[in-house]
């Protein structure tokens, strides 16, 4: 098995703990630091629809709270006909800690794509543009 493919198998199980009872939209996150540790994280939704987080987002924020700072690729996992994409709000974020961050996409079915997140997100509000 590849590293990819177990971040993907990662990111599947990680799906399993989801907390999505208003969109019953299950996501898995699995994110792999520099040292090779994965960090995973799944959706969790709120009454108040609008505090829901991504599975991404947890993923990251779990990392970074744990002093990860570095980051090779993040895997998602939805129950979807074509591999889902991080929403933007993620990819923002992702992309302050990871700009060259490869995303690797799954759903059930085994069916993967893969993209950097500089060509997902190719015009980044960043740092550079704070004064
Ligand atoms: N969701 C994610 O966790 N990641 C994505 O990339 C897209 C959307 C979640 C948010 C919400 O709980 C549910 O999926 C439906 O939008």
């Amino acid at each position: 098995m590849s590293d990819a493919d177990r971040l993907v198998a990662a990111a599947r199980l990680a799906r399993d703990g989801a907390l999505a009872p208003y969109s019953t939209f299950k996501v898995g996150a699995a994110l792999e630091t520099a040292d090779g540790t994965i960090v995973t994280g799944c959706n969790i939704e709120n009454a108040s629809y609008g505090l829901t987080i991504c599975a991404e987002r947890v993923a990251m924020f779990k990392a970074l709270s744990e002093g990860f700072r570095q980051f090779t690729r993040m895997a998602v996992v939805a129950d979807t006909d074509e591999p889902t994409s991080p929403c933007g709000a993620c990819r923002q974020v992702l992309w302050e800690f990871g700009p060259e961050l490869e995303i690797v996409l799954g759903n059930l079915q085994g069916e993967t794509a893969r993209h950097r997140l500089s060509a997902l997100l190719p015009e980044p509000f960043s740092r550079r543009l704070l004064k």
